[in-house]
C-alpha cells in the first residue's frame, strides 16, 4: 500500500471489488483442450467481515517476507484444501462455517502464439473473485452452475499464481436465501481447467429435435472471435454431413432426419462432430420429444409416468458434495435399483457429470435452479440473477436428452410479486429452450390445508366418515408452468401442525390422517398435469420399530408412510410423475434431534452409507408394480 492510504480504513475494505462479469459459457469442456487445476491447493481461512487489502497485492507477488518487513497473511503454508471439494467436509473449524476463504495454486504455461486461454469452474459457492498474477479476472456468484473467465492477457509464459477468493455468505437477495434446509457447503466444489483455444472457436451450441416433431433436427452454434466462418457438422450414424455457415457469430441449420429416439428403455446416444478449423468437439447426442398432451406428459408421443426420486448433490459415505462422475453413476444406480425412470435433481443445478450419466442410463430429469423459499421475489436484481443462473445452467445442459424439465422454484410463499417472478421467469426460460417444459414445486400447505381440516380432517376427528376428501390446488404458480409439482407431506408434518392447532391428541391426529390418505384427491384448476414432487417421512436406519406403532423415526413408520401415500398416488387423476423426497439421507442445519438426527434430514430411503432402509423397498416394488403394466 503507498503512504496515502496509510490511514488504518485503506488498509481494511468491507466492499467486494467490482463485479467483472465472466466469459459466456463455454459448453461441453469435456471435449476441448483442457488441463485439469484439481488437486490439492493452499488455502486460508478469512473470517473477518472485511478483507485485508494487502491480501491482494500479497497476491500478486510469489513472496517471501524480506527482513524486517511485517507481514500477517500466508497464502504458500498451513491449511490445504482438495479442489474440487466443499470445505466444510475437510476441516472441523470450516463444518458450519459462513465466511471467505482464500485459496491458491500455481500452475505451468506454455503459452502459445494465437492461442485463448480460459479458466473454468464448474461451480464455486457461493461468491468468488479469480485473481491470475494478481489481476481480477472474474467474478461471480451462484453456487451451482459453471462460469469461465478469459485469462489470455494475464497468462505469463511458465509458472502463473492462481488465487480464489471464495464467499459462502448468503444475504436475503441471494439465490438461495441464507434460509435452506440443506448445509451451505462452500468452496471450489467443482471441477476446475484451464482451457486452451485457438483464437476463434465455437462457444456454444444446441443440436436437438424441433419442439413436438421427431423427424426434424435444428442446430444453432455461436462462435466466439470472427463473425462469420463454416462449421462441418458430422452425425455418421445418421449420414450427416453438413456445413453450417456462420453469420454475425451465429448459425443455424434445419435438417430432416429420423433419428432412433432416446428413451429410458433405449437410451440412444449419437456421436455427434463438430469442427471449426483446428478444433473438432465431440459430443454424445440423444434425440426425443417431450410435451404435454392431453393433460399428460407425452415422450415420444407416448404418455409417460414419471417414476422418480429425489437427490440433493451429495455422495454416499460422508463426502459432502458430489463432483464425479463414479459418485454420479454411484446415486444413479440406486435410482435405478428403484425402477426409476426420473430423477428430480434439487434444488439446484448438479455437476455435469450428473446430467451425462442420467444421459447413458435413461433416466429422465427434472433440472432447477435454487429459486427456494422466501426469496425477494419483488426485487428487480433477484429476478436478473435467475435469469442468469437459468441462461447458464440452460447453455451447459441443452444437449442432455435426459432433461425434460427445467424447474423454476421450489415452495415459494404465494404473493403477486412472486406469481409475477415466475410469469417473467417462464418467459424467459421458454425463449431460451423451447424444446423442453416448465414446472416449479408449490407450496402445498396454508388455505389448502385449512379447508381440508374444517371440511374433512376435523369432521373425521370426530368419527365422521366422508369418503372423498377433495383439494383445489388454488397456487396461480400451476397456472404459469406447462406441469404443476405439489409438495405433500401428509403422514408426516401435517397433523403435527392440525394437531397443536386444534389441541388434539398428536397420536390420534396421525392414525386419523393415515386412516384418511387414500380417500384424498387433487385437483389442479384447468386441467392442469400434475407431479408431487415431494414426499416422505423420515427414519434413522436401523431404528427398525414395528408396523403399527407409529413410532416417529423409525423405519417401520416411514414405510406405513410410503405404503398410504401409494394409496393417495394411485386415487389421483391428472397426477404424472412422483419423485418422493429423498433418496439418501442428506446433511442439513436445521435438523436438530440430538442422538436421532444431529444435522442430518433422515428421509432418505438409504442412509447416508448407502444402507436401504424398509422404505426403498415399498418404493421399488411400487415402481416395478407401474413398470409392468
Ligand atoms: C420441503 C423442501 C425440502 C425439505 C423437505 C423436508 O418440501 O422442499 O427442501 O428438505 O421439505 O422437510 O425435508
Amino acid at each position: 500500500c503507498t503512504l496515502s492510504s496509510l490511514k488504518a480504513q485503506d488498509l481494511f475494505t468491507t466492499a467486494p471489488p467490482p463485479e467483472k462479469p465472466p466469459a459466456p459459457i463455454l459448453q461441453n469442456i469435456d471435449s476441448r483442450n483442457s488441463h485439469s487445476l484439481n488437486g490439492t491447493w493452499h488455502a486460508m481461512i478469512d473470517p473477518a467481515v472485511f478483507s485485508l487489502n494487502d491480501l491482494l497485492h500479497f497476491a500478486e507477488r510469489h513472496y517471501q517476507p524480506q527482513a524486517g518487513e511485517l507481514v500477517e497473511v500466508d497464502l504458500e503454508n498451513g491449511l490445504t484444501l482438495r479442489v474440487p471439494g466443499d470445505w466444510n467436509t475437510q476441516d472441523d473449524r470450516l463444518f458450519f462455517y459462513q465466511g471467505k476463504v482464500w485459496y491458491k495454486r500455481d500452475f505451468y504455461v506454455e503459452k502459445s502464439e494465437g492461442q485463448r486461454y480460459y479458466l473454468h469452474f464448474g461451480a464455486i459457492n457461493y461468491r468468488a473473485e479469480v485473481y491470475v498474477n494478481g489481476t481480477l479476472v472474474g467474478t461471480h456468484t451462484g453456487g451451482y452452475t459453471s462460469f469461465n473467465c478469459e485469462v489470455t492477457e494475464q497468462l505469463r509464459e511458465g509458472s502463473n499464481l492462481l488465487v480464489v477468493k471464495v464467499n459462502n455468505t448468503l444475504s436475503s437477495d441471494d439465490i438461495p436465501t441464507p434460509r435452506t434446509d440443506w448445509l451451505n457447503y462452500g468452496g471450489i466444489t467443482r471441477d476446475v481447467h484451464l482451457i486452451t483455444l485457438p483464437s476463434s472457436f465455437i462457444e456454444n451450441y444446441k443440436i436437438q429435435l424441433a419442439p413436438g416433431q421427431d423427424d426434424f433436427i435444428q442446430v444453432s452454434i455461436r462462435l466466439n472471435g470472427a463473425t462469420s466462418g463454416k462449421i462441418q457438422l458430422d452425425i455418421d450414424e445418421l449420414n450427416i454431413h453438413q456445413q453450417v455457415d456462420i453469420q454475425n457469430g451465429d448459425g443455424w441449420l434445419e435438417i430432416s432426419v429420423k433419428p432412433e429416439l432416446w428413451s429410458p428403455e433405449s437410451p440412444k446416444l449419437y456421436e455427434v462432430s463438430l469442427t471449426y478449423e483446428s478444433e473438432i468437439l465431440t459430443d454424445k447426442v440423444g434425440f426425443r420429444t417431450v410435451e404435454v398432451k392431453d393433460r399428460q406428459v407425452h415422450l415420444n408421443g407416448s404418455p409417460v409416468f414419471l417414476r422418480g426420486i429425489s437427490l440433493h448433490e451429495e455422495a454416499i459415505g460422508s463426502k459432502g458434495r458430489a463432483s464425479s462422475y463414479e459418485e454420479a453413476l454411484e446415486l444413479l444406480k440406486y435410482a435405478q435399483e428403484l425402477n426409476c425412470n426420473y430423477v428430480r435433481l434439487a434444488h439446484y443445478t448438479h455437476n455435469r457429470h450428473m446430467l451425462r450419466a442420467a444421459d447413458e442410463l435413461g433416466l429422465m430429469v427434472w433440472s432447477e435452479i435454487p429459486v427456494y423459499w422466501n426469496l425477494e421475489f419483488g426485487n428487480p436484481q433477484v429476478l436478473e440473477k435467475a435469469k442468469l443462473r437459468m441462461e447458464e445452467m440452460i447453455h451447459r445442459d441443452q444437449n442432455r436428452a435426459s432433461i425434460v424439465f427445467w424447474s423454476l422454484g421450489n415452495e415459494t410463499p404465494v404473493s403477486p410479486e412472486r406469481n409475477d417472478f415466475f410469469a417473467a421467469l417462464n418467459r424467459h426460460v421458454k425463449s431460451l429452450d423451447p424444446t423442453r417444459l416448465t414446472t416449479a414445486a408449490l407450496v402445498f400447505g396454508g388455505e389448502e390445508i385449512q379447508e381440508m381440516a374444517k371440511q374433512y380432517y376435523f369432521p373425521a376427528m370426530q368419527g365422521q366418515t366422508i369418503e372423498k376428501w377433495d383439494i383445489h390446488i388454488k397456487d396461480e404458480l400451476a397456472q404459469i408452468v406447462d406441469v404443476a409439482a405439489i409438495n405433500q407431506y401428509f403422514g408426516w408434518y401435517y397433523s403435527g401442525f392440525l394437531a397443536s392447532a386444534a389441541n388434539l391428541d398428536p397420536l390420534v391426529a396421525r392414525k386419523v390422517m393415515l386412516d384418511n390418505m387414500s380417500k384424498i384427491q387433487f385437483h389442479v384448476p384447468n386441467e392442469k398435469p400434475f407431479v408431487f414432487s415431494e414426499f416422505g417421512a423420515g427414519a434413522k436406519r436401523g431404528l427398525k420399530g414395528s408396523s403399527g406403532e407409529f413410532e416417529i423415526f423409525s423405519e417401520a413408520y416411514q414405510a406405513t408412510v410410503y405404503q398410504k401415500q401409494i394409496e393417495l398416488i394411485k386415487n389421483q387423476i391428472g397426477l404424472v410423475g412422483t419423485t418422493p423426497w429423498i433418496l439418501k439421507d442428506f446433511r442439513s442445519p436445521m435438523r436438530l434431534k440430538q442422538g436421532v438426527q444431529d444435522y442430518w434430514n433422515l428421509k432418505g430411503l438409504i442412509s447416508d452409507n448407502g444402507e436401504r432402509k424398509q422404505a426403498f423397498f415399498v418404493l421399488r416394488d411400487f415402481y416395478q408394480e407401474l413398470a409392468d403394466k
